[in-house]
């Protein structure tokens, strides 16, 4: 029933009329190939076969139907007639029995009257040669409609099987694991990254700003936290033009400060390291409250393994296309570079990487397709230096500029939906596109 097929550019698209539909694409390198998920369009159960099968019985139920109805006001009609009709023949009947009990009767005029009489009568023979024919187009629609009542308890037999409301549930499933499969074929390799676009310039020097990273969203707000000491005060736009302006926003007072700028918005919730703590919190935006708060075991925090920039950055949380992940160091890993993949509903900590990079030499991180990217400072210069493969457990030594236009980059986290990098450079809310090297196949699942 899945369906995951990686298709070139110049391959046809199945056109939506067939009950297709494209779900996304992902450009590589040299914007060549587009990898494209296709998948039964949402209105799938109305493309079944079986809901077409039923369809046209439907519709022959209704010609059927209007059918009876025609030959019920022609029978109606014609036995009005035949009714009319039906002394007449009387009449002449007794007239012809006369006759030929007694032909001296029948004068001319006599005879004359009998045939007017007979005359009036010839209608009503094809009238009877209808009625033959209705007869004959009774059997035949009755005969259908037996058979069509034994094609519909079959298919009836069939849907029982699953109702409307389970078939749905079904292509919901689909959908969902289409969209993660279609995050995964567009997975890659970080090769490069673009020149930065400048979005606005507010806020201190430290600060942090995000749009929902959760995969598939139309969550079109973005989020502003200024500063990493002690602060309390979200601001929500509405959109991405309306941050750029500087309009059309509200705010959240969180109800326990956080610490450093490693947040993350993930599915309509705000993740942040509370301050003076190694306790992470979920807030709920919609709702305004706190869903859940768990400590990250051993986690360094209160300023004690921060980046090379400070600012209480033990705890930096982000998401990637395989979901949630906690960046930070412990004791026992002596400072180095540890990555967590967390369960986003409880907090709990899944898997465990030490990544062996000293988290004092670090100027940012952050994560693309379960691939954690390490600058090697946060001032002009800084590129990325070095790259931990959680799917391998292993890592590789990287040199990836970048521009640092404003030389102090304070936060730097990937959007997965976006395919972008967002950071907060001196002030400035900046942007970055990533070049992602992927391995294109032609299908899978
Ligand atoms: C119903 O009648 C219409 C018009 O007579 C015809 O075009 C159509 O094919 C019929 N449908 C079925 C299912 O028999
Ligand atoms: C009814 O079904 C039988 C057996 O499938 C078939 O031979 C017959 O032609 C059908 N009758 C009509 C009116 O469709
Ligand atoms: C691991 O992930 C990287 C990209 O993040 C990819 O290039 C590489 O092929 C993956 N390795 C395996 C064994 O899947
Ligand atoms: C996203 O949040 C909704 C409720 O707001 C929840 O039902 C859903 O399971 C969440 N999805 C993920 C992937 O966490
Ligand atoms: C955090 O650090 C500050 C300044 O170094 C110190 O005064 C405070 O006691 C520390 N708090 C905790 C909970 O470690
Ligand atoms: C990223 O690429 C897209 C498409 O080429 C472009 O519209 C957008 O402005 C770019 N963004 C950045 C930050 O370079």
């Amino acid at each position: 029933m899945s369906m995951c097929v990686c298709v070139f550019l110049q391959a046809l698209y199945p056109s939506p009329e067939e009950g297709w539909q494209i779900y996304s694409s992902a450009q590589d390198a040299d914007g060549k190939c587009i990898c494209t998920v296709v998948a039964p369009a949402q209105n799938m159960c109305n493309r079944d076969p079986r809901s077409r099968q039923l369809r046209q019985l439907m519709e022959k139920v209704q010609n059927i139907s209007q059918s009876m109805e025609v030959l019920d006001l022609r029978t109606y009609r014609d036995l009005q007639y035949v009714r009319n009709t039906e002394s007449l023949m009387k009449v002449v009947d007794g007239k012809l029995k006369v006759a030929s009990e007694n032909p001296r009767s029948l004068n001319p005029k006599g005879f004359q009257e009998l045939k007017d009489k007979v005359t009036q009568l010839l209608p009503l023979l094809p009238v009877l040669e209808q009625y033959k024919a209705d007869a004959k187009m009774i059997l035949r629609l009755r005969e259908e409609v037996r058979n069509l009542s034994l094609v519909l308890m079959a298919i009836q037999e069939e849907m029982g099987a699953y109702d409307y409301e389970e078939l749905r549930q079904r292509v919901l499933l689909l959908e969902t694991r289409l969209h993660s499969c279609m995050q995964k074929l567009g997975c890659g390799k970080l090769t490069g990254v673009s020149n930065p676009i400048t979005v606005r310039a507010s806020g201190s020097r430290f600060g942090s700003w995000m749009t929902d990273t959760m995969i598939p969203s139309s969550d079109n707000r973005v989020w502003s936290m200024d500063g990493y000491f002690k602060g309390r005060r979200v601001l929500e736009y509405r959109t991405m033009n309306d941050f750029t302006k500087g309009q059309n926003f509200v705010q959240h007072l969180l109800p326990h400060p956080w610490a450093g700028t490693g947040h993350v918005v993930y599915n309509g919730s705000l993740y942040y390291n509370k301050y003076q703590s190694n306790i992470i919190i979920k807030y709920h935006f919609r709702s305004r409250s706190v869903l859940v708060q768990r400590s990250l075991s051993g986690a360094g925090y209160n300023n004690t393994f921060p980046y090379s920039w400070g600012g209480s950055s033990d705890i930096d949380l982000m998401a990637d296309e395989n979901g949630l992940w906690a960046v930070y160091t412990t004791i026992p890993n002596a400072g180095n570079i540890v990555i967590s993949r967390m369960e986003p509903q409880s907090l709990e900590v899944l898997q465990t990487w030490d990544t062996g990079f000293p988290k004092r030499s670090a100027g940012e991180s952050f994560m693309i397709c379960g691939t954690l990217y390490v600058t090697n400072s946060h001032l002009a210069g800084a590129k990325i230096y070095f790259a931990y493969y959680t799917n391998t457990s292993s890592y590789e030594y990287t040199d990836i500029p970048f521009h640092n236009q404003y030389s102090h980059i304070s936060m730097m986290d990937y959007n997965p939906r976006e395919r972008v990098l967002y950071t907060w450079n001196n002030g400035h809310q900046v942007l970055y596109n990533v070049t992602l090297f992927q391995v294109i196949k032609t299908s899978g699942d």
